[in-house]
């Protein structure tokens, strides 16, 4: 950023869901919109309230567009510990800067938001009659106000010790609001076509922020499923592409998933996905591939790799069986039914790493979901790539000894040749290799005998 450039405050509520997710998300998208994340933002770890420090009102609305993790953001004219803190620190605040927003003319209306307390509507008429020094000369208008201001106090996030007054007071200008009602209108529940494993709206919007995906992009799910991932993407304006082993996924056929159902209708595909949300243009295709083998040309297509490939819980790890092993009369099956190789969970995202690191275009982001046996979990476990390089890291709890963490990559490097590669395959190479025995111990019954003996230790 150039040095001259002057930098805004801005408050940013956060949604208190998935927690360690907010972050990233918020550092991806003001990297796509050109306002660099300063180690001077105060994000303030698990609060709701975050200050950032940015150039304009512009980059603020255009991180608004695409967040699904912050709930609204407004220009922040005043913050204090204590109601006379934040008066002073709003008298402190330029007049020219509130002017344009308090003229005669306008109109306007003031919020109050409290964090971990409810106030009465008595104690909130008190706070904003407090205010009555800024120098507002419009007229209140409750229904469609022209500028909507806000007071926000937080009384920190133990529900179990509320103090009787708040660690903090904001006041600000609402800008905007991000975009928490797409976890709504494209919930799972309501979408045409979904698998056992379809991603849940909320998080695939995530995964496509931490991706960085933007309008005529080109984004590739090689594990594709139903294209959940492939709808948060068209969403924000990329082309979409995925494969999968899975010949009746792909197709749309087989047993459906809903309970009330047996079999999927003719129209239950991905493609159908795309037309109920008015994306079908950003459809490119679907096919029958195996990621273990892929089918491309060298080269680098890809602005973005956003996948969940299957752990082997609720749908197999699978790679096919080579074309010979069948007999001359069964040949044609090879194009349909994937043999029931075993497919190692290491070798599985070595191979991702592979491909992302040979087909995204530099700058371009891989982000994947790597699943964890958490007693054994080392930060040396994530599978690395000298041209990718790791920009963050998320857990997602799945039980008390099983998790699944949201890596993200950047490719940095050009990719040369395959071979040169070829030592990421040693053992040394791979620590990750313990997890193959993911499924095992997800399904052994050890999670449940540690669980056991923890709590006979408590007791
Ligand atoms: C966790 S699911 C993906 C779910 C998807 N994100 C969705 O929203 O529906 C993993 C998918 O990987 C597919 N798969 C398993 N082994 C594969 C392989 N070797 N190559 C390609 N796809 C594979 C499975 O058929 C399954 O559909």
């Amino acid at each position: 950023m150039a040095p001259s450039c002057t930098l805004n405050r801005y408050l940013l509520l956060m949604a208190q869901e998935h927690l360690e997710f907010r972050l990233p998300e918020i550092k991806s998208l003001l990297s796509l919109f050109g306002g660099q994340f300063a180690s001077s933002q105060e994000t303030y770890g698990k609060s709701p309230f975050w200050i950032l420090s940015i150039p304009s009102e512009d980059i603020a609305r255009n991180l608004m567009k695409r967040t699904v993790c912050a709930k609204s953001i407004f220009e922040l004219w005043g913050h204090g510990q204590s109601p006379e803190e934040l008066y002073s620190s709003l008298k402190n605040y330029p007049v020219e800067k509130m002017v344009p927003f308090l003229h005669s003319d306008s109109t306007y209306k003031i919020k109050i938001h409290t964090f971990n307390k409810t106030l009465t509507q008595e104690e909130k008429i008190k706070r904003i009659d407090a205010l009555e020094f800024l120098p507002f000369e419009g007229k209140v208008n409750l229904k469609k106000p022209q500028h909507v201001f806000s007071v926000l106090e937080d009384y920190g996030l133990d529900p179990n010790r509320i103090p009787e007054n708040p660690h903090n007071i904001y006041f600000g200008r609402w800008i905007a609001d991000g975009q928490r009602e797409l976890i709504e209108s494209y919930s799972v529940k309501k979408r045409h076509f979904i698998g056992n494993t379809s991603m849940d709206a909320g998080l695939s919007f995530i995964m496509a922020n931490h991706g960085k995906v933007k309008e005529n992009d080109i984004v590739f799910d090689p594990f594709v499923g139903t294209g959940g991932l492939l709808i948060a993407s068209a969403h924000f304006g990329a082309y979409v592409y995925g494969t999968d082993i899975d010949y009746n996924t792909v197709h749309g056929l087989g047993k459906a998933t809903r309970k009330n159902q047996k079999w999927r209708g003719p129209d239950e595909n991905i493609r159908a996905n795309l037309r109920q949300y008015g994306l079908e243009k950003y459809y490119l295709d679907v096919l029958v591939s195996d990621a273990s083998k892929p089918s491309w040309r060298k080269g680098t297509y890809f602005d973005a790799i956003i996948t969940d490939p299957p752990y082997g819980i609720r749908e197999s790890t699978r790679r096919t069986e080579e074309a010979c092993s069948f007999p001359d009369n069964l040949a044609f099956l090879k194009f349909h039914v994937p043999v029931s190789l075993s497919y190692h969970l290491s070798d599985m995202f070595l191979d991702l790493l592979n491909f992302a690191a040979e087909t995204l275009v530099l700058g371009g982001r891989l982000v994947y979901w790597l699943p964890v046996y958490t007693p054994e979990y080392t930060e040396e476990m994530v599978p690395w790539h000298p041209c990718l390089k790791l920009i963050s890291n998320c857990e997602q709890k799945l039980s008390s000894h099983t998790s699944r963490r949201l890596i993200t990559m950047e490719k940095v490097q050009k990719f040369e040749n395959r071979d040169q590669y070829s030592h990421l395959l040693s053992d040394h190479f791979l620590p990750y290799q313990g997890h193959n025995s993911f499924r095992e111990k997800y399904f052994s019954g050890v999670t449940k005998r540690i669980a056991k003996e923890e709590k006979s230790t408590q007791e």
